[in-house]
């Protein structure tokens, strides 16, 4: 018995910006966006939030899957751009969809959120503790850059993927997970800093934005997600060239790019949407997969690998039949 992908759904923020945009409020081409990235433009939310996001597309991938609210008994929400620190993104999911039985929560994978979710669900489901699982990557990244940084604000989008997951005789067939807490200094926001009246601390409470240094972050993304994508493979007992897609999460066209060339595959069999979306960090994934489903590119038995790599920094893999 397994766990499988059987439906998908997604949302974008209908706002649109292009780089060219960008040109008019920094100091920026579209030009050295596409060089570097490959991103041209990405949705950016004006009237969504990350709960509206989330709703909309769970609410399609239960269309999709043609599963009820009923029926559902996990729901986990890859973010680290909630409307609320409490209550989760996915306990707002719960009540906007009325799952009443599922049991709810959010995990903090950044762009390794979905997989995070998935490989989850994926085991509560072979535990035997649900039998369908609502897996979310939803960020609402705009509200977190800092617009005067345009090494780091010009890469990330909005967005929502789902998923929903059922018990099926074949699906998920191998994953592979990793966390590095010792290079989290290379992609990073902080959160509230303690301030309470026992603690002497003057400083006016300000928010921050995220930081990235962006070349460490490249160069963990190239070394280890295809060496994670190896071992999942080599788990499920597969060869790169029986994968029909990998699935990669959508940071940079040029890492993308660079994976392939170290898997020794054509970069035909790696599917992008970051030209029109950025890096929706655990929206990434599942958002892309929505889009192939949708299109019809996906068949039943086809061969995929899914990876997200991110900020923890964490990483996973899994190899899976459709
Ligand atoms: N527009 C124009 N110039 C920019 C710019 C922008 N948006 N952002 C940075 N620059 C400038 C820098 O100021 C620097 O100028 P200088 O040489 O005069 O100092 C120059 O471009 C090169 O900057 P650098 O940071 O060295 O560029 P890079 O080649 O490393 O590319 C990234 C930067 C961010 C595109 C690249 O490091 C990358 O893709 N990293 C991975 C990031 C990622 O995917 N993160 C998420 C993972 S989940």
């Amino acid at each position: 018995m397994a766990a499988a992908i059987v439906g998908t759904g997604s949302y974008l923020p209908q706002r649109a910006v292009s780089n060219r945009e960008l040109e008019k409020i920094m100091d920026t081409t579209d030009e050295w966006i596409k060089s570097r990235t490959g991103i041209e433009q990405r949705h950016i939310a004006v009237e969504e939030t990350t709960d509206s996001m989330s709703v909309e597309a769970a609410k399609r991938a239960m269309e999709n899957a043609g599963a009820t609210a009923e029926e559902i008994g996990l729901i986990i929400v890859g973010t680290v751009s909630g409307d609320m620190c409490f209550p989760s993104t996915a306990c707002r999911v719960q009540s906007a969809i009325g799952a009443k039985k599922a049991v709810a929560f959010d995990i903090n994978a950044a762009c390794s959120g979905f997989l995070f979710g998935l490989i989850l669900a994926d085991n509560y489901i072979k535990a035997g503790q649900a039998d369908t699982a609502l897996v979310v990557g939803a960020e609402t990244l705009s509200k977190m850059m800092d617009w005067d940084d345009r090494g780091t604000c010009v890469l990330f989008g909005d967005g929502a993927g789902a998923a929903v997951i059922k018990r099926k005789p074949e699906g998920i067939l191998s994953y592979v997970q990793g966390s590095d807490g010792s290079r989290g200094d290379a992609l990073f926001c902080q959160n509230r800093p303690v301030k309470n009246p026992f603690v002497d601390n003057k400083a006016a409470f300000s928010l921050d934005y995220a930081h990235m240094n962006g070349q460490e972050v490249f160069k963990f993304a190239v070394r280890t997600v295809p060496e994670a994508i190896n071992e999942a493979l080599g788990q499920a007992g597969m060869l790169p060239e029986q994968v029909k897609y990998f699935v990669l999460h959508q940071a940079n066209i040029r890492i993308i790019e660079a994976i392939a060339k170290k898997l020794g595959q054509p970069i035909k069999k790696f599917p992008t949407n970051l030209q029109k979306c950025g890096n929706i960090s655990a929206g990434s994934v599942p958002i892309l997969l929505d889009e192939m489903n949708r299109k019809g590119e996906l068949q039943k038995g086809d061969k995929i690998v899914l990876a997200g790599f991110g900020a923890g920094l964490t990483w996973g893999a899994a190899a899976l039949v459709w």
